[in-house]
């Protein structure tokens, strides 16, 4: 099977098999990366633009080594140091990328809805690498594949998200993920980052800013960092106050079953949302979630260019 989409800028448009696709070709690439041979053509002669308008460790690395893993030559473009600076606007540096021939911008911005934008007038593939407050689809889909690599499915599931929800675009992106696939979603954290309409968005999303509630029968707890950067106004007393009523200590890891799965999606604040003994303990697969980042990108950036997951399977 093909993929027949040219972007990929959210994951709440994709359908049930889109994400499939996607995760069974992720399992093919991870398998293959086992090898000692860990490069494919795949993207021989193709350019990949890293396009990065906001800070990141984790996202920009795993694409780029994801390219280069599937032969491309690739361009980490940082809006620090470039013409961005100088009053360019992104239509503009995005038609200079594309008079080199780029055909892969990977974008991340601070503005909900930049690469929708990107998406209208530009002749490349548009990646989503988190735009604002809004989606951050390839974090969504490495979770979705840890969550089922590591329980076997994803149907039935119970998934709380715990933490800054309002302003994050991981927990978006999971949220469309999980509940397309059939997982049940909890969403927890201080009301005045969990607001109860975001039950209105699925019915099988549930909001409790019950903290015991929300981890009693969880199979996964997939931790947030509180988005700071996008808090127009101060959304809880104090980092302290957070860590007290919210934090994952010793103490309330008694409530969350023995074989749920710890996870988050970086930059960890350790002390803050989680405490360092158990983001380093044997239920976290937070590292797993990135190794599991780099066969998804590459698993995306392949169908993208129209590869089929047939070809991954028998290579
Ligand atoms: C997230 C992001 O940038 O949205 N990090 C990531 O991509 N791994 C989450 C965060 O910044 O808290």
């Amino acid at each position: 099977m093909n993929w027949n989409r040219r972007h990929l800028l959210d994951l709440q448009s994709l359908s049930a098999e889109e994400l499939t696709l996607i995760l069974d070709t992720a399992r093919h690439f991870k398998s293959l990366g086992e090898r000692p041979k860990k490069k494919f053509p795949a993207l021989l002669g193709k350019t990949v633009v890293n396009l990065f308008v906001e800070p990141s460790t984790r996202t920009r690395i795993s694409f780029e080594l994801a390219a280069v893993r599937l032969s491309a030559d690739v361009i980490n473009f940082t809006a620090e140091a470039s013409s961005l600076k100088k009053g360019e606007t992104l239509k503009d540096t995005v038609r200079n990328l594309e008079a080199l021939q780029a055909d892969f911008v990977i974008l991340r911005h601070s503005a909900s809805g930049a690469p929708h934008f990107l998406s209208r007038f530009a002749r490349a593939h548009v990646v989503n690498a988190g735009d604002g407050a809004h989606e951050h689809p390839t974090q969504g889909l490495l979770d979705t594949f840890t969550i089922r690599e590591k329980k076997g499915r994803l149907a039935g599931l119970n998934v709380t998200i715990l933490g800054d929800i309002l302003y994050s675009r991981v927990a978006r992106s999971n949220i469309w993920a999980l509940v397309r696939l059939g997982a049940k979603v909890t969403l927890c954290g201080p009301p005045t980052l969990v607001p109860r309409q975001l039950e209105s968005l699925d019915p099988n999303i549930r909001v409790t800013w019950n903290l015991e509630e929300a981890l009693r029968d969880a199979d996964v707890v997939n931790l947030l960092r509180i988005q700071h950067e996008r808090q127009r106004v101060t959304m809880f007393p104090s980092i302290g106050e957070y860590a007290a009523l919210f934090g994952l200590n010793p103490a309330r890891m008694k409530w969350v079953k023995p074989d749920a799965l710890i996870m988050h999606p970086g930059p960890i604040n350790r002390g803050v949302e989680i405490e360092s003994d158990i983001a380093d303990g044997d239920q976290s697969v937070i590292l797993e979630q990135v190794t599991n980042g780099l066969a998804v990108r590459m698993a995306v950036l392949f169908l993208l260019n129209g590869g089929r997951s047939g070809e991954v399977a028998g290579t």
